[in-house]
């Protein structure tokens, strides 16, 4: 099926690895320009070399911090030398984090919150005047199922996820109009090279049955009983991009497997 997006730019954060990295492969597959960012800069170099390479789009690697302002900065600039503006954004970078109200810092609130809200707010007021010029855009925010339904470990994961969400709702409502269409994704599990290693270290002591601790995992939240591949989750993520999903506007998806316990 073509999904309309030949030739468009697409701008992916932690776009080296894990979801980011299915997401740009499944726009590259439609021919779509692609600028990843990351902070590694070999890694995501070489993850926008091997998609130039196998889909045959423009594909440029960008190290930058988007928790920072400057990183942001640094990427708007590469985006505009390259391609002069991108018609999506996908706001996918982003990590989980372990902690208790009463213990965890100021300073830990705060890299959390630029790193999962900031990013997203700073790139869309960079990315929009663009999009206008261009006729449109879409911009899709990767929150997670904790942006509704908390993990009692990481509570500034969930309030950050949960802002990144009603930030979503916001900008939709403000650029509409422009026909930028954005929504949010909250993902469940998804098995992420990350996933594997976290798995592998915590098993090492006690046989190292890791997949049997993922699985484990996966049976006791998502009804599904398993994880889903980044591929699967991208595929939802590339059609929410593309003019098929046109009515789309303003809504959180759950990608979860059943996990939400509830109505969305
Ligand atoms: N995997 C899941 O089960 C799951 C479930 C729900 C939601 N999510 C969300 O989905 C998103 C992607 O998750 P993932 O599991 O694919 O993560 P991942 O495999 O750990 O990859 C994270 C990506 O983000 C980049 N990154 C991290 N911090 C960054 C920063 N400050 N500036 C720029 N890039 C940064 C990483 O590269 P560098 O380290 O080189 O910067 C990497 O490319 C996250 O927002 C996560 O919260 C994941």
């Amino acid at each position: 099926m073509d999904l309309g997006l030949k030739g468009k730019v697409a701008v992916v954060t932690g776009g080296s690895v894990g979801i980011g990295l299915a997401v740009a492969e499944g726009l590259a597959a439609e021919g779509v320009q692609l600028v990843l960012c990351a902070r590694n800069e070999a890694r995501v170099v070489e993850a926008a070399r091997a998609i130039a390479a196998q889909y045959g789009v423009k594909a440029v690697g960008v190290a930058a911090d988007v928790a920072q302002a400057g990183g942001v900065d640094a990427l708007l600039e590469r985006t505009a030398e390259a391609f002069d503006g991108a018609d999506i954004l996908i706001n996918n970078a982003g990590t989980g984090s372990n902690e208790t109200i009463q213990d965890a810092p100021d300073d830990k609130w705060q890299y959390y919150w630029d790193l999962h809200t900031m990013a997203a707010v700073r790139l869309s007021r960079g990315l929009v005047p663009g999009m206008k010029r261009r006729g449109g855009g879409v911009i899709l925010n990767n929150a997670s199922i904790c942006a509704k339904q908390p993990l009692g470990y990481e509570p500034i994961y969930n309030v950050t996820k949960a802002a990144l969400m009603m930030f979503s709702k916001c900008l939709s409502n403000e650029v509409i109009k422009d026909n930028i269409r954005v929504n949010c994704i909250n993902p469940g599990l998804v098995l992420t090279p990350d996933w594997k290693k976290t798995a592998r270290e915590l098993t090492a002591s006690t046989g190292g049955d890791w997949q049997g601790y993922l699985d484990d995992i996966a049976r006791k939240n998502a009804p599904i009983g398993r994880f889903a591949s980044p591929e699967e989750l991208a595929k939802f993520m590339v059609f929410l991009c593309s003019p098929c999903a046109s009515y789309c506007v303003g809504s959180t998806f759950y990608v979860d497997g059943g996990w939400l316990n509830g109505l969305a």
